[in-house]
């Protein structure tokens, strides 16, 4: 198996605001520096997959607005296909608002804009993208029907489904069992589950025929579980200056190691890998690393259990 990767997903415009705390409801902190960076859960993910090593096409939406040049280009300039990427006249391109601390932790808020208007009808308009596909990759910032299609139409195709379901919500067991890889946080994994503890968690969302479950723990690294097998990937202490789409060099990475064949291990290794480097650097897309950065970060950093 080695086809390409469909992302089906946002594409944001991060505009951030470093602060020594964040504010309590209410309260006004203030800020220092304010940066703009291309963003989105699938647009980081698509560019994640790309500088890993994969082919991506992306299918997705954007305004016509003054972000949305900048953000196609951030996607071309790193090689994805954006051949599905529409145009939406009189839509604000997808815009997050981020504050992050000295610590480098995030807080996030999504005006979706042209995300929520990626429809079923368009994913059926480029189902020709899904044949000889490997891997489609999904999140949570379009509407729930659209990645219900994406997914149908991945299944039609034989093309294995990842998904990384944030923001949290709650999803129907009839989506979540057409999930090869659900790639939560834990946080995720609990509102999606209703329970805590994470085997639990993990057995109950498998039970519904969800195939592996891999929880991105942040600094406690990632916790693997498919049937009867678990296991543990320690996380890489490295010094965090941004933690802003850590998970999403996790899924990308662990797409293309997938695409190409590699074990579960394997990919939740580079995973770990890709996240622990993009947690060193600022900025959602400019923080993920490529192929020959994650190979000689594995191979200057022993395999952690
Ligand atoms: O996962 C990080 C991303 O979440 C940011 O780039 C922001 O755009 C939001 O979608």
């Amino acid at each position: 198996m080695s086809g390409h990767i469909v992302v089906v997903g946002s594409i944001n415009m991060d505009l951030v605001v470093h602060t020594e705390r964040h504010p309590q409801p209410g309260e006004t902190v203030l800020g220092s520096r304010f940066q703009t960076f291309p963003g989105g859960k699938g647009a980081n993910q698509a560019v994640a997959a790309a500088r890993a090593g994969g082919r991506v096409k992306m299918i997705g939406r954007i305004g016509d607005d003054a972000f949305s040049e900048r953000l196609e280009a951030g996607l071309v300039e790193n090689g994805v296909d954006t051949t599905c990427v529409l145009h939406t006249p009189g839509a604000a391109s997808g815009v997050a608002l981020i504050t992050l601390d000295s610590e480098g932790q995030n807080t996030i808020v999504v005006a979706a804009g042209a995300n929520s208007l990626l429809t079923p009808q368009d994913i059926r308009e480029f189902s020709p993208v899904f044949e000889g596909a490997s891997v489609l990759v999904l999140q949570l910032e379009i509407p729930l029907e659209t990645v219900a299609k994406a997914m149908a139409l991945a299944k039609f195709h034989g093309v294995k489904v990842i998904l990384n379901p944030a923001p949290a919500q709650g999803l129907p067991g009839s989506l979540l069992a057409q999930v090869d890889y659900l790639i939560p946080n834990q946080f995720e994994l609990a509102l999606l589950t209703g329970m805590q503890v994470i085997s639990l968690a993990a057995d109950a969302v498998q039970s519904l025929g969800t195939g592996a479950v891999i929880v991105t723990l942040g600094g406690n690294g990632v916790v693997v579980h498919r049937g009867s097998e678990t296991f543990q990937i320690a996380s890489h202490p490295v010094p965090v200056v941004d933690t802003v789409a850590a998970g999403d060099a996790f899924v990308g990475a662990f797409a293309v190691a997938i695409s190409e064949g590699r074990s579960l291990r394997e990919a939740a290794e580079r995973g770990n890998a890709a996240g622990a480097i993009s947690v060193t650097r600022a900025g959602a897309q400019p923080s993920l690393p490529t192929r020959e950065e994650i190979d000689a970060f594995l191979a200057a950093h022993p395999r952690r259990r």
